[in-house]
This record gives structure tokens, sequence and C-alpha cells, in this order.
């Protein structure tokens, strides 16, 4: 069902991996990531034959980060439709240059795998690893268009994660750095920045919260973000099982990982 608020409806549609937001006001909508790049047409039908509205009264699309489900489809629709986009400054390094493409390439069929347990047809997700974004979103800045909006650099998952706080609907889209499976919330995996990571769940647990987004898990009501925040700290604290621990090679190839890497290994 759709949340209305004072300035805005809330809609979720149900993306190929993600779940896709869409901030619908009277007079503009805002998409809060665009899924992967074949959730285009879904996002494009939803709006114009469910709202009956026309694709340009969306004046902003945001992509959260780098990963298939988030920047797949973001830049695509506003390719197609030339909406601004928005994106972290930094999108672009976390694919940048040789090590950047195989981790590039490892997410994407990462992501192939994910939809393929999850009982989703075969299809093609390959999307560009470089964002062209109208606006850089800097920590603090407010969303162009939607100044109600407030963007908090949260890495972590990547180095370059953000989320979304509207204080008046005390709504929190927590985009990857929160996911919920089966009513459990649980870190994204990986989290190759475990001490960012903690770092940013500090920052947003005084946030006066009652509804969070989450881009795997959908709607929630909450009471505020402390509780859920320590527990998050709590499953960092405690670690993966060793399997997963394992896994994580795959997610060490980004510049920005081994940069960090040597970075550590100098101190
Ligand atoms: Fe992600």
């Amino acid at each position: 069902m759709n949340k209305v608020f004072d300035e805005f409806t809330l809609h979720k549609i149900n993306g190929h991996i993600s779940t896709i937001f869409l901030a619908v006001y009277p007079d503009k909508i805002l998409i809060l990531d665009g899924g992967c790049r074949n959730d285009v047409w879904k996002i494009e039908s939803y709006i114009t034959r469910k709202l009956n509205r026309n694709m340009s009264s969306v004046k902003l699309v945001v992509a959260s980060h780098a990963h298939p489900d988030h920047a797949g489809g973001s830049p695509e629709i506003s390719r197609k439709y030339g909406l601004k986009l928005a994106a972290p400054r930094a999108i672009n390094k976390w694919y940048k240059g040789p090590w950047g493409f195989i981790q590039h390439k490892i997410d994407t069929l990462l992501g192939f795998h994910v939809a393929r347990a999850t009982g989703k047809p075969f299809e093609n997700i390959f999307y560009p690893r470089k964002v062209f974004y109208d606006y850089p979103l800097d920590d603090s800045a407010l969303l162009p268009g939607f100044e109600d909006w407030i963007v908090f650099h949260s890495p972590g998952h990547t180095n370059h994660d953000i989320v979304l706080y509207n204080e008046n609907a005390r709504l929190l889209y927590a985009a990857d750095v929160i996911l919920c499976v089966n009513g459990k919330m649980l870190l994204p995996f990986p989290v190759p920045l475990e001490d960012k990571m903690t770092t940013s769940l500090d920052r947003i647990s005084d946030l006066k919260v009652e509804t969070l987004l989450l881009a795997h898990g959908g709607v929630m009501k909450v009471d505020g973000m402390r509780k859920i925040t320590r527990n998050l700290q709590g499953q960092l604290y405690k670690g993966l099982p060793p399997l997963l621990e394992k896994l994580k090679i795959l997610e060490s190839f980004s510049p920005e990982i081994r940069k960090e890497k040597k970075r550590k290994k100098a101190a």
C-alpha cells in the first residue's frame, strides 16, 4: 500500500533485485534508486500508466552507489528521458581502472546470481561502469529540487554509499546500508570497510525515524534507529561465518579497497 506523508506519497516498485521507491509530490517525482537496468520499463510503466503522469514530471533520479541494482537503472532512465541524475561525488572511483573493471564484472555476475537465487528469470543487467551524473552529492547536501531530503554519506558497503533522510516525514531511505531478510535486520554483504560502517551507523542512530525504506527489505515501521544500529554494530563485531568471510575476497578488487588495504598495512 502507498504511504501518504504531508508533502508526498511514497510508492514502491518491486524491481528485479531491489525495491525501487518513488516519492510522488503533486508537481514532481523523485526516484530513489532505479534498480537494475532492466527495471527501467517497470518504472516507466508505473509512472505513465499507474500514476498517469509524464516522465518529465520526474525531476530527479538518485543512484545511491555503484552496484548493478542501483546504478544500473538510474543512469539508464536518466539517459532515456533526459532526467537529472544525482549520485555520490566519488561513485566513479569504485570501478576505476583495470581493478575496477574486474570488480564491476564480478559485481554484475553476483547480481545475476542473486536474481537467479530469488527465482527471477534471466534478464540482462549489464550496465556501464561509469555514471554520468548531473549533481554530485556531498555529505549533508540537500537533494536538488527536493530540499526536504538530506544526504548522509554512509560508507562501509562501498566507500561512497549514501542514505537519504527526510526529517519532516521522519523517513530514512537506507539504500544498501541496512538490509532486512526474513524479518531480520542485517548488514549488507560485504562490508569491506568495517570501521567506516561503524561510524556510518553511529551517524544515523539518533535520527528521528518512523519509516525506514530498504532497497532489500521494503518499508518498515520503526521507533528510531538506535536499537537497529546497535544490533548491526554487534553483527560487525561478531564477524561473518567462515564461508562468507572467504567470499569477501570477491569484493577486494576495487581500487578504493586496495588503496585502503595498503594504507592499513603502512600504518
Ligand atoms: Fe550494494
